[in-house]
């Protein structure tokens, strides 16, 4: 167990860029797995999240290689996969076990997810029901992990899901891949869409109509890089970057720049928080990387004066990994901000609204759970102390953030979990000014 030891400061400085998009590093592996020919990545996140989905896909017979910074995928086609001769470990990974449930749904044949004890905690019928709808053998025990897949012949669904879930989403899609006729899918809300654009770039028959996605059964799938395009690049995690753009606007004196980070649309609720909420921020867009591709900008980012908020609705899924951080931020605003509809949190790594609101407390800030949300009274210093994170690495992360603001020092118990998506989260501070230090 690692503790992690902040101090407060009062300036911030600098221009870093952050660790690949964890959601795009995984869909990048799994689908350059399923092409025909190698895909050569670079920027892919190497956190432990990310290495699950290798680990699996290696079980599997997809031969991954390191070369200096990038990675090459060696694709065997959408009908290349091997069964595994033991479970697949999807480890603390949400999005691995939800994706895996999707591309294995359809093939020919038998797999078994598993993982940690904090994976098996979540719920995981969400992905089974509407993949058994498709003609699939999925068993859940009793609606949790392990897994258990039979591969069967798949039919296309209409399906309209009942929360907004881009693992769920992106689930059906893969297995929509192996389905006979036409998968149809309507979310209600803009879940993130990088399965989408990056199935569209791999030549996939797959189109984005407002919220409804829809796809056809696909025999082929191009690499993701090519000889026009050698090298698939992945932008800098943008719910990564909102660690450091809290930073910017809550110390002192601070002027910090996160470069090429991504800025998809589905993603980018925070910047239109922060943005309503009086931040020092500018977004300059810096071009697509690939057609059908992601988006990509430099962040900057002041201190700034801030005011309270009240979110609900769309935005929420818009930076549903961003709510740890927006309570310290909240914490520091003028008025009491409002999340509401923000219910999933309660499934993430850990049950966000309990865990955000009794780590906090801890360090003095006024924060109340309610059902579906929390409600932050700001301007309220914070006091130094020992927190814990529960194991959830967002949250390990947003307590080092208030550390760098409260009078005193803090300490998060349980830190090493930063490492599933944030790998270098600790120099990459200290190269902007902060005093941290793990034990
Ligand atoms: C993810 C989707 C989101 C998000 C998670 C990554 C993805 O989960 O919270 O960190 O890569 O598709 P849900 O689909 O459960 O909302």
């Amino acid at each position: 167990m690692t503790r992690l030891f902040i101090q407060p400061i009062s300036r911030l400085e600098g221009s870093v860029h952050v660790p690949g998009d964890k959601s795009i590093s995984h869909r990048a592996l799994l689908l350059g797995g399923l092409a025909d020919g190698d895909s050569t990545i670079e920027g892919l996140l190497k956190g432990s999240d990310c290495m699950a989905t290798f680990g699996c896909l290696r079980a599997m017979g997809i031969a991954v290689e390191e070369e200096n910074q990038r990675v090459i995928v060696h694709g065997r086609g959408v009908h290349g996969l091997q069964e595994s001769s033991h479970p697949l470990d999807c480890v603390r990974s949400g999005t691995t076990m939800r994706l895996l449930a999707g591309l294995l749904a359809g093939q020919k044949f038998n797999s078994k997810l598993n993982g940690d004890e904090q994976l098996l905690r979540r719920p995981m019928r969400r992905v089974a029901d509407p993949l058994n709808q498709m003609g699939a053998d999925v068993r859940t025990k009793n609606g949790f992990a392990p897994i258990e897949i039979h591969g069967k012949a798949l039919n296309g669904i209409q399906y309209k899901m009942p929360v907004s879930s881009a693992q769920v989403k992106s689930a059906i899609v893969l297995a929509g891949l192996y389905a006979k006729g036409e998968t149809v899918v309507h979310q209600p809300g803009p879940t993130r869409d990088h399965t989408e654009r990056m199935l569209a770039f791999m030549g996939a028959r797959i189109e984005e109509d407002g919220l409804t996605v829809r796809v056809t059964e696909t025999e082929k799938l191009l690499p993701l890089s090519r000889t026009n395009k050698p090298v698939f690049f992945i932008p800098g995690d943008i719910s990564s970057a909102a660690f450091i753009m809290a930073a910017g606007c809550l110390v002192a004196d601070a002027q910090v720049c996160v470069q090429r980070v991504g800025v998809n649309p589905t993603r980018t609720g925070l910047l239109d928080v922060l943005a309503e909420m009086g931040a020092q921020v500018r977004v300059d867009l810096q071009g697509i990387v690939h057609d059908k591709g992601e988006p990509v900008a430099d962040v900057t980012v002041e201190s700034s004066r801030l005011k309270a908020v009240s979110i609900g609705g769309e935005v929420v899924v818009r930076m549903i990994d961003e709510f740890p951080m927006l309570a310290v931020i909240a914490s520091q605003a003028q008025g009491k901000t409002i999340v509401r509809n923000a219910e999933e949190l309660r499934v993430k790594e850990t049950d966000r609204i309990a865990t955000v609101v009794e780590e906090l407390r801890k360090l003095g800030a006024k924060i109340d759970a309610t059902d579906d949300g929390f409600i932050v009274e700001g301007s309220t210093p914070l006091h130094g102390g020992l927190v814990n994170s529960h194991g959830d690495h967002r949250l390990a992360m947003a307590l080092a953030i208030a550390g760098l603001i409260a009078k005193e020092t803090v300490v998060v118990e349980r830190a090493e979990c930063i490492g599933d998506s944030f790998t270098g989260f600790i120099p990459l501070m200290q190269s902007l000014g902060a005093v941290m230090h793990e034990e």
